[in-house]
């Protein structure tokens, strides 16, 4: 049985699916904070299993501790975690009270049941402005903002847990940028008001929630001036989840990169996200956004070496598969129907 803490969430139903699809029990504990419990009943469409959730927050040790026990886990996927980059500059307490302190009560709880192999998500993020390119596992860590600072705090912490006692298997997974859904368009991401997030924005544009897209800036030194990044696809992401997991077996923590190696401009976006949806995009070029890069891309090298696992859907597939997610559910999990959605 695994715990998937955040299962219910945009990454964690993907991870949900690829546990279920490879024989595995899943247990989702999730305080609901930014998804809705219909995600996991759309899981259970797609997989004809079910899935045990606990509707809690991972700062509650006794909960998790009660979990772990009752259900016989043998593994977490630690995915539970605020992510909003300006939502963190404004309250950071807040960012590393739920990030830090959440994880650190998971660990508690996990001690105590007795449970030591663990996969985290961490993000790209960490790496800060690069030093340079692609990013490996090895350059150093400099985040720019409060909700990357929590996740490097929450790396050291486990790293000092791996070195404390030998027990610990962890994964420690770095996340480029997920995008995509679910081929079933069941899943996929469903932002709280305006989405900060290229991908889900232009969806926005395209299904004509919103008017036009703003892009930040076009004066990169990219070869068409707007920013480059690592778009990866959820449902390759969460294959990446499954193949760490047969991989921990080893005591200590390995940190591993989930990214493509493969950058794409904000317009090469816009480009293929009107060509898989017959929508035109029509967007404003703006001033820079605070606290963006140029570039950012990964190198998967190592990825590929210790799990054997590589991306292999292209971003033709992610804005396809975003884009059926979107046309099915124009609202997210809202007013759901679950009948209509599978009808559809
Ligand atoms: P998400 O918001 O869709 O999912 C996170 C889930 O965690 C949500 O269901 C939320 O309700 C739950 N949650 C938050 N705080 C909780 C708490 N205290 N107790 C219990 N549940 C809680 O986000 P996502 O995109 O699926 O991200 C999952 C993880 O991956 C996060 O840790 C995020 O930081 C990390 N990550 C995401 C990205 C990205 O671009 N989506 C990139 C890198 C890393
Ligand atoms: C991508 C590109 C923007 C929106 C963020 C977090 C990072 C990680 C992934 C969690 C950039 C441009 C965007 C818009 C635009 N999350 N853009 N108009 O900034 O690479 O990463 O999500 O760990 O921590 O910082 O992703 O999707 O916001 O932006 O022009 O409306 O699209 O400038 O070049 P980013 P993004």
């Amino acid at each position: 049985m695994i715990l998937v803490t955040g299962g219910a969430g945009f990454i964690g139903t993907h991870v949900c699916i690829a546990l279920l699809d490879a024989g595995l029990d899943v247990v989702v504990l999730d305080n609901l904070s930014n998804s809705n419990r219909a995600s996991l009943e759309r899981v259970e469409a797609i997989c004809g299993r079910s899935v045990i959730f606990r509707h809690a927050d991972i700062r509650d040790e006794e909960a998790i501790c009660g979990t772990l026990r009752a259900c016989g886990v043998t593994a977490v996927i630690h995915l539970a975690g605020l992510k909003a980059v300006g939502q963190s500059n404004a309250q950071p307490v807040t960012y590393y009270e739920n990030n830090v302190l959440g994880t650190m009560r998971l660990v508690s709880a996990m001690m105590r049941a007795n449970v030591k192999t663990l996969v985290f998500s961490s993000s790209a993020t960490v790496y800060g402005v690069p030093k340079y390119l692609p990013l490996d596992e090895r350059h150093p860590l400099d985040p720019t903002n409060p909700y990357g600072r929590t996740k490097r705090v929450i790396e050291e912490i486990l790293m000092d847990l791996c070195r404390s006692d030998d027990s610990w298997c962890i994964g420690n997974l770095r996340y480029f940028n997920p995008v995509g859904a679910h081929d079933s368009g069941l899943v996929g991401e469903d932002p709280l008001g305006v989405p900060s997030n290229l991908v889900p924005f232009v969806a926005q544009v395209a299904i004509g929630r919103r008017e036009r897209l703003q892009i930040w800036g076009n004066d990169y030194d990219t070869p068409d001036g707007t920013g480059i990044r690592d778009y990866i696809h959820v449902v390759d992401l969460a294959a990446g989840h499954l193949s760490v997991l047969r991989h921990l077996g080893q005591p200590g923590l390995i940190t591993i990169n989930l990214g493509t190696g493969k950058g794409s401009s904000v317009l090469d976006v816009v480009r293929t996200f009107e060509k898989v949806s017959g929508r035109s995009i029509p967007y404003e070029v703006m001033e820079r956004r605070a606290g963006d890069v140029a570039v950012c891309l990964a190198d998967p090298a190592f990825a590929k070496q210790v799990l054997g696992w590589t991306s292999t859907r292209s971003l033709e597939q992610m804005c396809a598969d975003h884009w059926r997610w979107q046309l099915r559910n124009p609202n997210g999990y809202h007013c759901d129907d679950l009948a209509k959605a599978v009808g559809r």
